[in-house]
């Protein structure tokens, strides 16, 4: 298991949760969230402790859950308050309930430990905040892919010369270096495209007519979150780095979701400087970054089946690689970090 557990996931947009019992599946396990008579998000184990029979077939009442077999009835922290025939509730008889926070539209879902479960710790930007900024959501794209794959490509600009030639990229940008950085748990990788010809992004939205400076910064902040910081602007207008706020930009967001080991969803989201007042615009850029997620999806989906097969030789290496080299050290420590506490227990059995 690859899965960094002590981190939020996104478990779907606010929107996609009501009265009704959805069933989720997050890293191999079976979730059922529904929100309370007073509308907060509750999310317990889908699994009914008696015979298993998932809870989301079981019915709300209330602010409890009752399992659609014998009614064992469970509240929202998961403890049972009732078992229909008998007066006496089984101690072990509760579900896990796992750690929610809600926030820009947008539910977020802790996998590891409860306790470090820190709000403080969920993704924000202060571009939400900012006038000078739209927000929209995208779609969950679900890709059948393991998660790193799909972090992998999202500290890589360099595929979007070749994934994106009709969208997000075009052959200019092929052989320009690519920066790449390590703070913290985030991996940065940058390039700027200068003086030439604007992709097809840009020109359907940028309303470009000579050549421009494009730039492509990616932040991936491991193990599930990035930002894709990428615009245009005039040549002309020379802009420097930090003036990219003078061009188009916009932020792609991914929230990447691991499902199983070979499945993940994506739930992708943008926010943009243009267009503040064009209420179809962000549809409409809506359109294009599907036909580009779509282009992702069809290259993992294909890596990921022959993953299945014993591969027959080393993989080469090459400099784009980089960013996904930072990526995969950083989760490695994250996981020695989440296997730290097993390994003392071990340590103290094997003690006494
Ligand atoms: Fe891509």
């Amino acid at each position: 298991m690859t899965f960094v557990r002590n981190a939020w996931y996104v478990a779907g947009w606010s929107s996609e949760f009501g009265r009704a019992l959805t069933p989720l599946t997050i890293m191999e396990e079976d979730i059922v969230v529904f929100r309370s008579e007073s509308g907060r998000a509750v999310a317990l184990t889908d699994e009914c402790p008696h015979k298993r029979l998932p809870l989301s077939k079981g019915r709300l009442i209330g602010d409890s859950l009752q399992c659609g077999y014998h009614g064992m009835t469970f509240d929202c922290d998961g403890a049972c308050v009732r078992v229909p025939g008998q007066t006496n509730l089984p101690s072990s008889a509760r579900v896990r309930s796992y750690p929610l926070h809600e926030a820009r539209d947008i539910l977020w879902i802790w996998m590891g430990e409860a306790e470090k479960a820190d709000p403080a710790l969920v993704f924000d930007m202060a571009a939400f905040d900012d006038p000078r900024w739209a927000p929209h959501q995208g779609d969950a794209l679900q890709i059948e892919s393991n998660y790193l794959a799909l972090a992998d490509n999202l500290c890589d600009p360099a595929h979007v010369s070749f994934v994106h030639p009709t969208t997000l990229g075009n052959p200019e940008s092929e052989d320009v270096p690519i920066d790449c950085a390590r703070e913290g748990r985030t991996v940065i990788t940058s390039r700027w495209i200068r003086n030439a010809p604007p992709v097809g992004f840009f020109k359907a939205f940028g309303n470009f007519h000579g050549p421009v400076d494009r730039w492509h910064y990616y932040y991936l902040h491991a193990p599930c979150v990035a930002v894709i910081d990428f615009g245009s602007a005039a040549s002309e207008a020379a802009i420097g780095e930090d003036e990219r706020d003078k061009g188009v930009r916009l932020f792609a967001l991914h929230f990447l979701t691991p499902v199983t080991e070979t499945q993940t969803i994506d739930h992708w989201m943008h926010l943009r400087n243009i267009g503040l007042d064009d209420a179809g615009m962000g549809a409409r850029m809506n359109e294009q970054f599907r036909l580009a997620f779509a282009e992702d999806k069809e290259i993992l989906e294909a890596i990921q089946q022959r993953e299945a097969k014993p591969p027959a030789r080393r993989p080469v290496r090459l400099a784009v690689d980089r960013g996904p080299n930072f990526l995969r050290r950083i989760v490695a420590e994250m996981l020695e970090e989440e296997s730290e506490p097993a390994k003392e227990t071990a340590a103290v059995q094997a003690a006494s």
